[in-house]
């Protein structure tokens, strides 16, 4: 299977040039059993802290921060100037048409509603989708498609749905968020547009991993987070062809998205300012934008890549304990396990640890380990019900400040798990499992309380790890 021909890894050079580019790398956090460690992200795929040339941006654009497209004074200018130059920025960054538009959202979830409010028609989707990919459509009677076990299988069945009957819009993810599997965009937008359709494309995973290149893929809608990118400022994106977009009631009514009001009825702008009403969030638009910038200047294209290595080594790892990743498409097991990739992954490993529940594994990693996954079913739950019995899973997924060590690390520390069990007791309180006694603290800086307020009080029954 032919791997997305339009993306390229990101994160590629050496491990000491990539080391430490975020802020919070080698922050240290509190152990349960005392003492403190170096913290283990291994939760981007969750949120990703920020790249510090997105931190140092913002920090400089503060003090000139003001109204956008309101003001005359000089910092409202600015404010606007960077706000508008932001647009052009993530238009080049994915490759944008030249008659694209980029409309700044909260998020991908924001974005992908948007897109719903605007879609002439019927929607077709896999049943793999985040729920941000899955409910938009579901609320507007899209039709969900079963995900075969092989990519083939699954472009096969999209094309029988499309062929049984037409749809406007075909919508899937860049990158599951469960198992990093990628879709070939370029082969799905094919299909869709064989089929007079459309294509949107969730990237809130995909993004931060892989460069993408609309116009040459053949997307026609992209939606991803800032906070996802490196660039946690609280701002999304919708990029794609302006025609719906232009002909949809805006998304939301008020200030900005209007040409003129009158009590009898008012002209809306076009986009970008018909669907973002009410003031901009100005440096979340710039965090994006910048991160863009910076992530763009990378090298990449080295082989062996960096992540792949990293994936390969948590992968053989997990195995030698006697735990396998979740797949969609089986076939994508060989990407990790010797190197000879099929279809694209991205750093995402979605796993269940025999003999343990989810929360009480990740409980365990937090507390007596330091390090940092994501339990649950992801926003994925048709996927999950799917993919596993047990129904909750950990996921570790990889950012472009993840190591060797931090591999390392997990894997000592599930070993650990699997061969002793727990060292602390954990209980479940207010619905979730926590260490019991809890002993960690807040920062100073934050009162310096324990970090669960109920933690030693809880007369739940405990459930020993
Ligand atoms: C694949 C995918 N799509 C969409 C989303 C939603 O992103 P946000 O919460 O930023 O709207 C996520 C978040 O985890 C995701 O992983």
């Amino acid at each position: 299977m032919t791997a997305l021909l339009s993306q390229s890894p990101l994160n590629s050079q050496s491990p000491v040039i990539a080391q430490s580019r975020l802020v919070g790398t080698g922050v240290r956090v509190p152990l349960v059993q005392g003492g403190d460690i170096d913290y283990v992200n291994l939760d981007y795929a969750a949120s990703a802290p920020a790249l510090r040339e997105v931190a140092d941006h913002v920090a400089a654009l503060l003090p000139l921060y003001s109204s956008v497209h309101r003001g005359a004074g000089y910092a409202s200018q600015v404010s606007t100037e960077v706000y508008e130059a932001a647009r052009v920025e993530v238009a080049r960054f994915v490759g944008a048409r030249p008659d694209d538009v980029v409309i700044f959202t909260r998020n991908t979830t924001d974005a992908l509603n948007l897109l719903a409010s605007a879609v002439p028609g019927d929607v077709v989707h896999l049943d793999i989708e985040h729920h941000a990919n899955l409910l938009p459509w579901q609320l507007r009677g899209g039709r969900a498609v079963v995900a075969e076990p092989t990519i083939e299988g699954t472009l096969a069945a999209l094309e029988a749905e499309l062929r049984r009957a037409p749809a406007a819009l075909v919508a899937v993810t860049g990158a599951s968020n469960v198992t990093g599997e990628c879709l070939p965009l370029d082969l799905v937008a094919a299909i869709a547009h064989r089929h007079g359709a459309r294509l949107a494309v969730d990237g809130a995973q995909l993004v931060p991993h892989r460069r993408i290149d609309i116009s040459r893929s053949g997307v026609d809608y992209l939606a991803f987070s800032g906070h996802k990118l490196y660039a946690p400022y609280g701002a999304g994106v919708l990029i794609g062809a302006r025609d719906w977009l232009d002909a949809a009631p805006p998304y939301l009514a008020g200030g900005g998205a209007v040409r003129h009001v009158g009590l009898d009825g008012t002209t809306w702008a076009d986009v970008p300012a018909r669907h973002e009403a009410g003031t901009p969030n100005v440096l979340g638009a710039a965090a994006l934008a910048q991160a863009c910038r910076a992530l763009a200047a990378r090298p990449d294209g080295e082989a062996p890549e960096r992540e792949e290595h990293l994936l390969r080594r948590l992968s053989s790892g997990l195995h030698a304990l006697g735990i396998e990743p979740l797949r969609i498409w089986p076939e994508a097991a060989d990407a990790t396990a010797d190197g000879t990739s099929r279809i694209d992954v991205v750093g995402i490993v979605t796993f269940a640890v025999p003999g343990y529940d989810a929360e009480q594994v990740a409980a365990f990693l937090s507390a007596e380990h330091g390090i940092g996954v994501r339990d649950g079913r992801f926003c994925a739950h048709p996927l999950l019900a799917r993919l596993t019995s047990s129904a909750t899973a950990v996921r570790a997924s990889l950012g472009l400040d993840s190591s060797e060590a931090d591999v390392d690390r997990l894997l000592s520390a599930l070993a650990a798990l699997v061969s002793d069990g727990p060292r602390w007791t954990y209980s479940r309180i207010d619905g979730q499992v926590a260490p019991s006694p809890e002993t960690r603290t807040l920062p100073q800086f934050l009162g310096g309380a324990t970090l669960r307020a109920a933690a030693g009080e809880c007369d739940d029954d405990p459930t020993v790890v």
